[in-house]
């Protein structure tokens, strides 16, 4: 196959021109980092998983006619995406405290928050990815008002529909981050779809019967078998087949 012209390579995925205008390919390493890139690592399989996982939650997203740049899977690492202007706001998700909002507030880590909280961050590893407020938002022009409600409305019905999909196989959903990005049709028009991936590496979820952590704090947190947890959210999902090793279908990379 042609080699295809590298756009943009950042910690987790390489971004790559797609076969049409306005396509990109998505190809998911298995290099992971935290606290804004001061602890590196690789953890195998991750790249082969968290397109399959990101994958089904898109497509699952979509059928409740929540807009994705997901176009369809290619192969095991990689994914057709639509090609956006990728809007430089993380938008965070908490059901429970844990991580930041634990340092922050002081609130013990699992503590059920009365309602979900959503928090905007600045996109920029420059500055560690700080906290913003609305008013930061649209004063700097990252995104207008009516782009916010777009977000807020989208993220809590993410937020209402993973957490029923994740409590159906057993794990809490406890928080997670989105991004948003903006395509232009022909007419001009804009149009706002959810980006990036929905994975192990930016949500936390923990196991209900044992409250075991499912998610890259295995990795922050040197917990140990990161590996095995992010092949067990898959394999709770049904993408991974019953007692189907990683080995065995990490083969077909083209
Ligand atoms: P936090 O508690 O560190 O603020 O993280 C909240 C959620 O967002 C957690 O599920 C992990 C995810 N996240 C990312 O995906 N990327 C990031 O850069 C950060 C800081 C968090
Ligand atoms: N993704 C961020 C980093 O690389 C932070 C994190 O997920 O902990 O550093």
């Amino acid at each position: 196959m042609a080699r295809r012209r590298q756009l943009y390579e950042g910690k987790a995925k390489v971004l790559f021109e797609g076969p049409e205008p306005g396509t990109l390919v998505a190809h998911f390493k298995d290099d992971a980092t935290a606290f804004n890139n001061q602890k590196r690592g690789t953890i195998t399989g991750k790249g082969v998983l968290n397109n399959r996982i990101s994958e089904f939650l898109m497509l699952r997203l979509h059928e409740i006619g929540i807009p994705t740049h997901f176009i369809r899977r290619l192969n095991m690492r990689e994914q057709l995406i639509r090609e956006v202007e990728i809007i430089p706001i993380e938008v965070v998700v908490r059901n429970v405290a844990a991580g930041s909002m634990t340092k922050r507030l002081g609130v013990p880590e699992g503590t059920a928050l009365p309602r979900s909280i959503v928090e905007f961050y600045y996109k920029n590893d420059e500055l560690g990815d700080p906290m913003i407020t609305e008013e930061h938002i649209t004063a700097f022009g990252w995104a207008s008002p009516q782009d916010i409600d777009d977000f807020l409305a989208m993220t809590l019905r993410i937020n209402d529909f993973l957490t029923g999909v994740f409590l159906g196989i057993g794990i809490k959903l406890i928080d997670f981050k989105l991004e948003f990005g903006r395509i232009y049709d022909e007419n001009g028009d804009v149009r706002i779809v959810l980006a990036d991936e929905i994975s192990p590496d930016n949500c936390r979820l923990w196991d209900i019967a044992t409250g075991e952590k499912m998610d890259k704090d295995r990795f922050r947190r040197d917990l140990g078998n990161v590996e095995g947890a992010y092949q067990e959210v898959a394999r709770r999902l049904g993408i991974l087949p019953e007692g189907a090793s990683l080995e065995a279908i990490d083969g077909d990379a083209e």
